[in-house]
């Protein structure tokens, strides 16, 4: 019974609501109910949540969990997590702890310049575009000022804008490639209006300068926008120990883990399909502090797949070495973050986030989160060269499943004490679930593709 409809955006947020609860639910009013019982209390909050997008009919819960005890630096955090994967946050706390004994984390920004193109057409002489654009670099600064007034007054700007010449490959394509310096915000919108700026002082300059034909003076702008891969935005962090401290009373020769450990890894530098499934394991952690603090987290995934991919084959983001009876492991990854502007002036669980951070700039943030990436991939490699990924993460995802079958507060304190000392498999819940209510154990449902 689904319906389109002219105009919706333009509809009171009740009759929105109205109109979807009549025409997609068969209980129209639970509908409504489930949504407004998502509502925040206070109208003011709830209104600034509602302007943040279009259509918004509700809110959408995640949890916001925090890890203590990660040491980058000589400084301790705890970090916010937002993030919906019952096991992520313990694994993160897990890992901080195990390595707030061993010196902790340390970190290092490569760089943080960010690029953006104006991508156009040109089918006139190339020499003299690469000349008209040269000589008149000041026009293009000098039409942005008013934009970047403020980011050079923090230091921050254009660094510079070059030509550059794609027409091996597409036919006419040039571009106008700019790099940036954002400082404290990510820097979206200011780099953006930058471009816009420069495509337009690209055509006046290509009309006024003295040209051999037609052509020369046409350029055809494609578009202008910057690019979320961000490989000269990069940050450092890593781990180093002794291999004989890495004895944590897990049952394994320290030595032997440490050289499964890094075959693991090494496995993932080597191995797309695993390379895959470990970098979504450090994004577990990234993602997470990344949706705290206000931050872009499909850019920050964007780049780190690109990244990830730069030499051609997809290959991990982290890295290990056992030399000496040491192991070091570390990861490199581009993270353009912020920590002005944006959700960050205006969420209030963003701005907590930030507080509980020590009110970080975009520096001390890209760090932060690095670590947290390499932290959750530790703990993944820890578990996954150890006991089995599931025991850690059934465990955690225990609760979800006693919620599924609706049980008591007593039946989850009784059912996860049970299972304190073995394996979680979903049946088996179930199974403990209705012995415990003396009911039949449902027969497994068979579906069919
Ligand atoms: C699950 O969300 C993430 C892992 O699969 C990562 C990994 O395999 O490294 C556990």
């Amino acid at each position: 019974m689904s319906q389109s409809i002219k105009g919706f955006s333009k509809l009171s947020k009740e009759a929105k609501l109205e109109w979807l609860a009549q025409t997609h639910f068969e209980r129209p009013e639970a509908a409504l109910d489930l949504l407004k019982s998502y509502w925040h209390p206070d109208a003011s909050v709830q209104k600034r949540h509602d302007e943040f997008i279009e259509n918004t009919v509700s809110n959408y819960y995640l949890p916001f969990g925090v890890a203590p005890n990660f040491l980058i630096n000589g400084k301790t955090y705890v970090l916010p997590m937002a993030i919906e994967e019952s096991s992520v946050v313990a694994a993160a706390s897990k890992s901080a702890a195990f390595w707030l004994e061993r010196g902790g984390f340390k970190t290092e920004v490569i760089s943080t310049t960010k690029i953006g193109h104006v991508h156009f057409i040109h089918w006139g002489d190339a020499q003299r575009l690469h000349s008209v654009v040269e000589e008149h670099q000041e026009r293009f600064y000098a039409a942005t000022e008013h934009i970047t007034a403020n980011m050079r007054a923090r230091g921050g700007g254009i660094v510079s804008i070059e030509l550059v010449d794609r027409s091996a490959d597409e036919p006419g394509y040039f571009q106008l490639e700019a790099r940036f310096e954002t400082i404290d915000s990510m820097g979206a919108n200011f780099i953006n209006s930058c471009l816009e700026s420069f495509a337009q002082t690209l055509r006046e300059i290509v009309v006024e300068a003295p040209a051999a034909s037609e052509a020369d003076r046409e350029v055809q702008v494609v578009m202008s926008i910057l690019s979320n891969y961000t490989p000269e935005c990069v940050v450092r962090a890593e781990v180093e120990c002794a291999v004989a401290e890495l004895n944590e009373g897990g049952g394994m020769d320290p030595v032997e883990f440490a050289e499964k450990f890094a075959r693991a890894v090494r496995i993932a530098e080597i191995e797309p399909y695993r390379a895959t499934t470990h970098n979504k394991g450090i994004f577990n952690g990234i993602d997470a502090v990344v949706i705290a603090t206000g931050n872009d987290f499909r850019a920050v995934e964007a780049a780190g797949h690109a990244y990830a991919a730069r030499s051609g084959c997809y290959t991990s983001l982290t890295h290990c070495a056992v030399e000496n009876g040491r192991f070091r492991f570390w990861i490199e990854i581009p993270l353009a973050l912020g920590t002005v502007g944006g959700l960050t002036a205006l969420h209030p669980m963003v701005q907590w986030a930030h507080e509980l951070l020590g009110h970080p700039n975009a520096r001390e943030l890209m760090q932060i989160v690095a670590v947290s990436g390499l932290a959750q991939n530790f703990a993944a490699l820890r578990a996954l060269t150890t006991t089995g990924i599931q025991k850690g993460h059934m465990k955690m995802h225990l609760l979800n499943i006693l919620n599924q079958l609706e049980a008591t507060e007593a039946e989850k304190a009784e059912i996860v004490a049970w299972f304190a000392d073995k394996v979680v498999v979903h049946a088996e819940v179930v199974r403990r679930f209705c012995e415990l209510r003396d009911i039949p154990v449902p027969a497994p449902k068979v579906t069919r593709n």
